[in-house]
């Protein structure tokens, strides 16, 4: 290839092929500007770590330099530190999974976990079945392998096993490879809906009877609001399932501590992949996180986590009800997200610059698809804002969906004018949201 540069990068034409996947992402773009403190952000899914007891962590992190400082403070295994892939069993018991210690990898993150199985297994035009709406950063991921990511519906109540039967015969029919399935059953970013127990197990045997590998990624399930979830998928099919789990969302992300439980033969290679990448992932966060495991109530925390969302998204469906009662959304039973339908013709990525104006973010839908798929739709995530200010978020979107409504009617004399339910906090929106 001749370098030709550009202006900006005179590199350019120096990039691999597979850079091409890596655009700047419509959340990037907007972390910027919702991180004002004026914005009611409600489109990042940062958990709120301010609800871990500062103690906790310090007690752990003291713990390790004076009991395993040097060790901690060493490279370790490139598999993750043994003690703490014990600890991981215990939490894999709680959705139902029985695995081995020795199946277990612990990576930087899950998010790393995903790249390293993208890298395992796709080649350029390799086909990844993901549900759509998937989580943005696989997508990303995936693209960023050259893969093909052809979508599959879901409902409420998750994947449509005979969408999965279709997409299939599909893909095959035009000659192409399928990789695996990508899926967040339980609580999903983006949509927060939940796989039933039936479906998993209906596509369970579809992925099996095509010999399609299953990318379970799990990193909500155990922060359930209204009892537990069905179990998870690996709980039920050990060979056609890599699991994926993390702490970030039941402890904190910035340990960037996640893991893959895989069938053993797939496990080797990604110690492999996991050693080329990074020679071991941090070993003093693992260490204070088995400190953590050994010596606090963490499943207490996580019921202390549970109550924290909970609430939080009561006060996003409360708001939804009172200031947009027209729109429909999901009602999530754990995680972080809700996902709203906006009428057809409203389109919420060019609505995001208005909302800004209005001080509210959201992450617009199409973020989610890699076919340009979900144009009339949003995510909310209702982690981290309080309630009050989740309820001013929800205020403010409705203004400005009213008012996009307004110009297409005056515009096209088309779409009806919402009507919004009254309510105290409308009259009285909330004092001092800087
Ligand atoms: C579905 C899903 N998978 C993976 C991740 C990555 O999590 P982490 O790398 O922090 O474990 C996230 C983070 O939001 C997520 O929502």
């Amino acid at each position: 290839m001749t370098n030709q540069g550009n202006n900006l990068d005179k590199w350019y034409s120096h990039y691999a092929d597979r850079t091409a996947g890596l655009a700047a992402s419509e959340v990037r773009a907007l972390f910027a500007v919702a991180s004002r403190p004026e914005v009611v952000s409600l489109a990042g899914g940062m958990p709120f770590v301010s609800a871990l007891p500062k103690e906790l962590v310090t007690g752990a992190m003291e713990r390790v330099m004076r009991d395993s400082g040097p060790a901690a403070l060493q490279y370790g295994s490139g598999q993750g530190l043994p003690a703490l892939r014990e600890h991981i069993l215990e939490v894999m018991a709680l959705e139902g999974i029985r695995a081995s210690v020795d199946d277990i990898v612990v990576t930087t993150g899950s998010q790393h976990a995903l790249e390293l199985v993208t890298k395992l297994f796709i080649n350029p035009g390799d086909v990844v079945l993901a549900e759509a709406p998937s989580y943005l950063t696989a997508i990303t991921v995936f693209k960023s392998f050259q893969a093909e990511v052809s979508h599959v519906a879901m409902d409420e109540f998750g994947l449509i096993p005979q969408a999965l039967r279709e997409a299939i015969t599909r893909v095959k029919a035009a000659g192409k490879t399928i990789k695996f399935l990508y899926t967040v059953p339980t609580f999903s970013n983006p949509a927060g809906v939940t796989l039933t127990w039936e479906r998993r197990l209906e596509i369970l045997e579809i992925a099996r009877s095509n010999g399609i590998l299953v990318l379970e990624d799990n990193p909500y399930g155990l922060l359930y609001f209204d009892g537990p979830p069905p179990h998870a998928m690996r709980s039920v099919e050990e060979d056609g399932v890599i699991y994926l789990g993390t702490f970030s969302k039941t402890l904190a992300p910035g340990f960037r501590v996640g893991w893959a439980l895989a069938p053993h033969a797939i496990r080797e290679k990604l110690i492999l992949a996991n050693e080329a990448a990074v020679l071991s992932p941090s070993s003093f966060t693992q260490y204070v996180i088995h400190e953590y495991l050994a010596g606090a109530d963490w499943k207490g925390q996580i019921e202390t986590f549970r109550g924290v969302y909970r609430e939080r998204r009561d006060a996003m469906l409360a708001a939804l009800e009172d200031y947009l009662p027209d729109l429909s959304w999901t009602h999530p039973a754990g995680g972080f997200y809700v996902w709203v339908t906006l009428p057809e013709n409203l389109d919420s990525k060019s609505m995001l610059p208005r909302a800004v104006k209005e001080l509210v973010a959201y992450t617009p839908g199409t973020a989610f698809y890699a076919d340009g798929g979900g144009r009339n739709k949003l995510r909310l995530a209702f982690c981290y804002p309080t309630p009050e200010f989740i309820r001013e978020g929800i205020r403010r979107l409705s203004t400005v969906i009213n008012g996009e409504l307004e110009l297409l009617t005056t515009f096209s004399q088309t779409g009806p004018l919402k009507t919004v339910k009254p309510s105290a906090s409308m009259i009285n929106p909330p004092a001092n949201l800087g």
